[in-house]
């Protein structure tokens, strides 16, 4: 049986992760709107992603036998000055979620909640490989700013990125 004060914080992580999605899914249709179909299919690789990242939560509420309760998802920014502007943004957040994380680690810990806690060691890894990312892009953004070829590349090699549902939950086979 998980805590009461622990499924509420776990519940708003489910939330904090739907946003995630709603967010990255805005960054994509900012994309396919400035004809960046490779940026456009890395962002929604990404939504994707988040939706599953919300799902492991849900799903552990309920196998601690706990109660999920949804909360409303705010609405996401629409535009962004540029890919540069949207990656930073994506970044932020990135950073943000792992704050997130970090807190819920603290409050298993404080309550004890040694299942909550290993639960959580994925997201704590997990966030480290998100802030890379999002910040390897925006890098490679700043080095190509004004070169428009460097843009067309590097629209090329992030539209090669598939979303692997198995890698997203931590399973074996990603
Ligand atoms: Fe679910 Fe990108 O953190």
């Amino acid at each position: 049986m998980i805590k009461e004060k622990i499924q509420e914080e776990l519940n708003r992580q489910i939330n904090e992760e739907l946003y995630s999605y709603y967010l990255y899914l805005s960054m994509s249709a900012y994309f396919e709107d400035i004809d960046l179909p490779g940026f456009a299919k890395w962002m929604n690789a990404q939504a994707q992603e988040e939706m599953a990242h919300a799902m492991k939560f849900f799903h552990f509420i309920i196998e601690r036998s706990g109660k999920v309760t949804l909360l409303p998802i705010k609405g996401p920014q629409t535009d962004w000055e540029s890919p540069r502007d949207a990656f930073e943004a994506a970044y932020k957040h990135e950073c943000y979620i792992s704050d997130c994380i970090n807190k819920l680690v603290d409050l298993a810990l404080a309550e004890s909640d040694h299942a909550t806690n290993a639960f959580l060691q994925w997201f704590v890894s997990e966030q480290v490989e998100e802030e890379a990312t999002a910040d390897a892009v925006v890098k490679k953004l700043r080095l190509v700013e004004g070169h428009p070829n460097g843009m067309y590349m590097i629209d090329k090699e992030l539209g090669a990125r598939i979303f692997t549902p198995a890698s997203a939950a931590g399973e074996e086979g990603a």
